[in-house]
């Protein structure tokens, strides 16, 4: 079960294995949109390595997909050692479905997911003149508080709850079996 989005999209997590497609959609990205993700210019072997890179860490992908083409991803990528209390976030919708509510709702699902691993703080990577991406954190700020100076957010409601890790098994579809693995698996990691 998936959530319908604009245009019929829908978002589902990535998983390993369609790493050729995120790569595709990021070199989709028009120029100053893999600016803006990449905080500068970048070349296409660049994100041929990243991809391949992004995909043995432990980065949680969201992606929003179209007639089943990727046209948007958020990437959650905790930092540090195992069961990390921070993580980066960053955004890539492809130009004919920005401001459409994509980003919005990439970043709900990302938020949850944040949650559920009980991550605290997220960092995002966003330029100062990004004001869409600027605009975009001001609309979660009561789940998350940011320090454009910085760019780093804080997760308000940190602690997984039965409820929040059920609303991130039933949007990712899972069978029971497996989702009742996965909640006892996140329940059981240390405070
Ligand atoms: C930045 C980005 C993630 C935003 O996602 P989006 O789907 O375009 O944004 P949304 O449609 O959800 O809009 C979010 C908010 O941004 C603002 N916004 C949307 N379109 C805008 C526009 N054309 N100009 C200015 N502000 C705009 C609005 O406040 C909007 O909230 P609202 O719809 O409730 O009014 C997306 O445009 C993107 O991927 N850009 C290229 C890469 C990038 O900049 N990544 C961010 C760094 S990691």
């Amino acid at each position: 079960m998936h959530e319908a989005l604009v245009d019929g999209g829908l978002i589902r997590k990535l998983w390993i294995g369609e790493a050729g497609i995120y790569r595709n959609h990021l070199l989709r990205l028009d120029r100053d949109s893999r600016h803006n993700r990449f905080g500068g210019a970048v070349s296409d072997e660049f994100l041929e390595n990243y991809v391949t890179t992004i995909f043995s860490l432990n980065s949680v992908i969201h992606g929003f997909f179209v007639d089943g083409v990727l046209r948007g991803a958020a990437e959650l990528r905790p930092l540090g050692p195992a069961f990390a209390r921070e993580a980066e976030v960053a955004f890539s919708i492809e130009t004919e479905w920005q401001s459409h509510g994509v980003g919005s709702a990439l970043l709900e699902r990302t938020l949850l997911a944040a949650r559920n691993r009980t991550i605290k703080t997220l960092h995002m990577a966003c330029l100062a003149n990004n004001r869409r991406m600027q605009d975009l954190a001001r609309k979660f700020e009561a789940e998350l508080s940011f320090d454009f100076g910085s760019v780093v957010g804080e997760v308000v409601a940190p602690r997984p709850t039965p409820l929040s890790v059920m609303r991130e098994i039933v949007a990712d579809g899972h069978g029971f079996a497996t989702a009742m693995l996965d909640v006892q698996s996140r329940m059981m990691r240390p405070a």
